[in-house]
């Protein structure tokens, strides 16, 4: 059976990094997509000459164009601007909406059954404007949040605790921002609750921290954003598609009622595989937690109005 085919729009720090681990995983040929002149066609080609060495025989291919990423399974948008010190991911709503509009549009064209992972931020807002620009449903348009957030949760409860990240789980849901929601109660050490080893102030310190992790990197890079961790989120998230995994991962997506949210992408539990968002899953929340995932519903539905679509 032939490999499918992903393509992966914007070849910057997370665009690229997602393509290196695809390819490296060797479970799609990859399409390289930018528009800065040859820049993707030199990355792709400097990932093929890794090849012999890495022992993967994923095709991956560079374009300033998409004729290349004609009936792709899976296209994941990371084209926009990152942050930069002092900006949040909502500053960038304008300039990466602009730029969603007409990559969407060239996509759509040429993979009209193919899936949507949005990864530009701001992503709640980014993964509504797709959803709406395409009208698909909201199985094949989703966006990339709670994978990488609550990989932060468990990288900070590892470093607490002394234990390994393996046998950390965390659940964080809601908007990429400074509105999500992180979950301790969700959140445990080979099934012993978090609650069980902290104490409170030590777990509002580590979520305190998860919130502010994207800000945290930004801080020390200076020019720019984290992208080995995001790029692991999203290779995580392309893999269960693309393998039919059945995972159930944090993901932004469409809600119609769920939560009591109605028409709002917003981060919630689904279960991913190869139809995309296969089921929303309803977490039984407590008022507090749900008063949360609310909070950032209203922040997306802001931003919605800002991009002017109707919600
Ligand atoms: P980057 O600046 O390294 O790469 C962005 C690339 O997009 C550049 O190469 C640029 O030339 C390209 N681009 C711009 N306009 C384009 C267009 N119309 N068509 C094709 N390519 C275009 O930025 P980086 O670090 O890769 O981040 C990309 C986006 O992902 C940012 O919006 C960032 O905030 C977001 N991000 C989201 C995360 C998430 O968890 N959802 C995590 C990390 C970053
Ligand atoms: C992050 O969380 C910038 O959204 C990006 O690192």
């Amino acid at each position: 059976m032939a490999r499918k085919k992903v393509s992966v729009i914007g070849a910057g720090n997370v665009g690229a990094t997602t393509a290196q681990r695809l390819a490296e995983r060797n479970i799609a040929d990859i399409v390289l997509v930018d528009i800065i002149a040859d820049m993707p066609q030199g990355k792709a080609l400097d990932m093929l000459e890794a090849a012999p060495i890495e022992g993967y025989d994923a095709g991956v291919v560079g374009s300033n164009g998409y004729d290349e990423t004609a009936d792709s399974a899976l296209v994941i948008i990371t084209s926009g601007v990152a942050r930069k010190p002092g900006m949040s991911r909502d500053d960038l709503v304008l300039t990466n909406a602009n730029i969603i509009r007409s990559v969407v549009s060239e996509v759509v064209k040429r993979s009209p059954r193919t899936q949507l992972l949005i990864v530009a931020n701001p992503l709640d807002a980014m993964t509504q404007l797709a959803a709406h620009l395409t009208g698909w449903p909201r199985e094949r348009v989703y966006g990339q949040s709670g994978v990488l957030d609550s990989a932060r949760f468990r990288t900070f409860i590892a470093i607490e605790l002394g234990v390994s990240v393996r046998d950390v789980t965390a659940m964080v849901l809601g908007g990429h921002g400074d509105t999500m929601v992180a979950l301790p109660r969700f959140s445990n050490v080979a099934g012993i609750p978090l609650a069980d080893l902290l104490p409170p102030e030590r777990i509002d310190a580590l979520v305190k921290r998860t919130v502010d992790g994207g800000a945290e990197i930004v801080r020390l890079l200076k020019t720019g954003s984290a992208y080995y961790a995001p790029s692991a989120a999203v290779a995580e998230m392309a893999e269960a598609v693309l393998l039919d995994q059945k995972r159930v991962l944090p993901a932004s997506v469409m809600l119609r009622g769920e939560y009591g949210i109605r028409g709002v992408c917003v981060g919630v539990p689904v279960k991913i595989g190869a139809g995309g968002i296969e089921q929303v899953i309803e977490l039984k929340l407590n008022d507090a937690e749900l008063a949360a995932l609310r909070r950032s519903a209203d922040a997306v539905r802001e931003l919605a109005a800002v991009m002017q679509l109707p919600i």
